[in-house]
C-alpha cells in the first residue's frame, strides 16, 4: 500500500489504522492550523510527501456521549469539526495533489424510496436534524472543491450504524445490547470488517465520486438483537419498542433509510449482503470473548 495519513484519533480512524497500517496523525486541525506543531496545514502535508489522506475527524457525539444528540446543541463545534475541517483537509490534499478519502454518512436520507433505497443521484432528504446537516453540508463543499480545482480526487464513502466484530463502546452491537427495548425498522448498515477490507480496495484503485458505502441489503435492531442471543448469549433480554417511543427517548429525529448500493458494486467493491455479514461479526465477537 502507498504512504498514507488518517486524521482522527477516534473509533474508525483507529480501526482503519490498526487493520491497514496506516500511521494516525493525532494533531487537532483547527483553520487551517496543525495544533501543536505551528505549521499550516499545506507545509504540514507537503513535508510527508503522501499519496492518501484518510479524513475520520469528525463530532459524533460528546465527551460523554449522548450521541448525535450532543450535535445539536453543540452546533458551533459540530460545523467545525464536520465542515470547516474537511473543508480544510480536502483543499490542502487537492493542493498538494494527495488522493483524499472522507468518511460521509448515509444517514442523510430517511425511508427506503419504496424499496429502492436512495442512491447517490438522489438529494438529502433529511437535513433537519443537525448532525445529518453537517455531513450533508461537507459533501456540498467537497463537490464545490472538485468543481474548482480540477486536482482533487477524492472518494467520499457514505457509512451508517457501523457492526464490528469486537467490542467497542461505538459498535452498534455494544450499543444495542445496553437497550431494555430496540426497534424493527430496516436500515442500511456497514460491517467493519468488510469496510477496511473495501478501503483497501478503493484506495489501491483511487476510486473516486460519492459512494453509499454500506453492505447490500437491510437488517433491523430488533433482527441483531435476535442474532446476538441465538449466537453470543443466550440469557440477554431484550423488547421491542416503536419508532413513536424511539423519537420520545432523543433529542433530535433519527435517520431510518435504505441506502442503494449498486454504484458501489459496479466499481468492483463487493461487500457480502448485511444479514449475513452481521452474522459474521456476531460469530467473531464471541470468539473474542471466549478466548478472554
Ligand atoms: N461511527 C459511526 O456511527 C459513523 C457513521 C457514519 C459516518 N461516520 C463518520 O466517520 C467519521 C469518524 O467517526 P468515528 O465513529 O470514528 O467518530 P469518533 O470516534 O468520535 O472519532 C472522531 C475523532 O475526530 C476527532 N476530532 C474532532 N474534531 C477534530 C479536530 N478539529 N481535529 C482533530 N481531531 C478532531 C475527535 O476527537 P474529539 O472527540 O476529542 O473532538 C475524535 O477522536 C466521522 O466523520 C463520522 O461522521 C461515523
Amino acid at each position: 500500500m502507498k504512504k498514507g495519513l488518517i486524521f482522527g484519533n477516534g473509533y474508525l480512524g483507529n480501526r482503519i489504522s490498526g487493520e491497514l497500517g496506516i500511521p494516525i496523525d493525532t494533531h487537532r486541525i483547527i483553520e487551517n492550523m496543525v495544533v501543536g506543531t505551528n505549521q499550516y496545514l499545506d507545509e504540514y502535508l507537503k513535508g510527508k510527501s503522501l499519496d492518501f489522506v484518510i479524513n475520520a475527524i469528525g463530532k459524533t457525539h460528546g465527551p460523554n456521549s449522548i450521541g448525535i444528540d450532543y450535535c445539536k446543541f453543540h452546533k458551533q463545534e459540530t460545523l467545525q469539526s464536520n465542515v470547516s475541517v474537511a473543508e480544510e483537509l480536502a483543499s490542502a490534499c487537492a493542493r498538494n495533489h494527495i488522493y483524499f478519502v472522507h468518511l460521509g454518512s448515509g444517514c442523510i436520507y430517511q425511508g427506503d424510496k419504496n424499496g429502492f433505497g436512495y442512491s447517490e443521484k438522489d438529494k438529502p432528504n433529511f437535513t433537519e436534524q443537525f448532525y445529518a446537516f453537517s455531513k450533508a453540508t461537507a459533501e456540498e463543499r467537497l463537490l464545490e472543491l472538485e468543481r474548482i480545482n480540477p486536482n482533487f480526487k477524492w472518494f467520499d464513502g457514505r457509512l451508517r450504524m457501523p457492526v464490528d466484530d469486537r467490542y467497542n463502546k461505538r459498535n452498534l452491537i455494544d450499543k444495542l445490547k445496553e437497550y431494555a427495548k430496540v426497534i424493527d425498522i430496516q436500515n442500511s448498515m456497514i460491517t467493519v470488517p468488510h469496510m477496511i477490507s473495501g478501503l483497501r480496495q478503493i484506495i489501491k484503485q483511487k476510486l473516486t465520486g460519492i459512494y453509499n458505502f454500506t453492505n447490500p441489503g437491510t437488517i433491523s435492531a430488533f433482527e441483531i438483537m435476535t442474532l446476538y442471543k441465538k449466537i453470543v448469549d443466550p440469557n440477554h433480554r431484550f423488547e421491542l419498542m416503536s419508532l413513536g417511543e424511539l423519537n420520545n427517548t432523543t433529542k433530535d429525529i433519527r435517520s431510518n433509510c435504505k441506502l442503494n448500493t449498486d454504484k458501489l458494486e459496479s466499481a468492483g467493491i463487493k461487500l457480502p449482503k448485511i444479514y449475513e455479514a452481521v452474522e459474521e461479526c456476531l460469530i467473531g465477537y464471541k470468539k473474542r470473548l471466549d478466548k478472554k
